[in-house]
């Protein structure tokens, strides 16, 4: 499916990424996969946290990348998985740690490393890319595959960022 929507925001702080991430999470309504990918250090994980807080992940539940289980589940508003695939061997490994069972319509599923997942990915998705700009500026890269969200619009206008202020 080809791309459709897309958006690109520059962020000049880790707090600038993170509040992307939140504006993000508050917009997302369950059963969206975001595909993110970037080189190390690029702000993942940092997206990810942010995320975490739109999608009202309580706080004592440290959101960091699962480096090493390679998938963690969180309850926020909605369920949550949050997936690092850096340390992926092949894919055959999505099976035992339940890919599958991640796809299930209702959950937000954040992926690390989505590149990874080549031919995997479900038909709608967002693919989110992190590129470093400089020592602290990175632009977030948005576009949207399949089916464009309802709540599409509330990211690029621009309401979704001032609710941050
Ligand atoms: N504008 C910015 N947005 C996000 N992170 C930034 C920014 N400027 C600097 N940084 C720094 O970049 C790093 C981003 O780290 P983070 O763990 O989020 O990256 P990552 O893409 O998840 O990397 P990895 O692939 O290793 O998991 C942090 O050290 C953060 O302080
Ligand atoms: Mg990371």
């Amino acid at each position: 499916m080809s791309e459709t929507h897309t958006c690109s925001i520059l962020t000049r702080s880790p707090s600038e990424t993170a509040a992307v991430g939140e504006a993000l999470g508050r917009l997302l309504r369950g059963g969206e996969v975001l595909a993110l990918v970037g080189d190390l250090g690029a702000g993942k994980t940092c997206f990810v946290q942010g995320l975490a807080s739109g999608l009202e992940i309580p706080e004592e539940a440290y959101v960091r990348s699962p480096t090493f289980s390679l998938i963690e589940q969180y309850e926020g508003r909605l369920p949550v998985y949050h997936l690092d695939l850096y340390r992926l061997s092949d894919v055959d490994e999505l099976e035992s740690i339940g890919w599958r069972d991640c796809l299930d319509g209702e959950s937000v599923v954040a992926v690390e490393w989505a590149d990874r997942l080549e031919g995997y990915l479900p038909v709608d998705y967002l693919a989110i890319r992190l590129v470093s700009k400089s020592p602290e500026e990175r632009e977030i890269q948005i576009a949207v595959y399949g089916r464009c969200p309802a709540w599409w619009g509330g990211l690029t206008d621009g309401r979704a960022r001032h609710e941050q202020d």
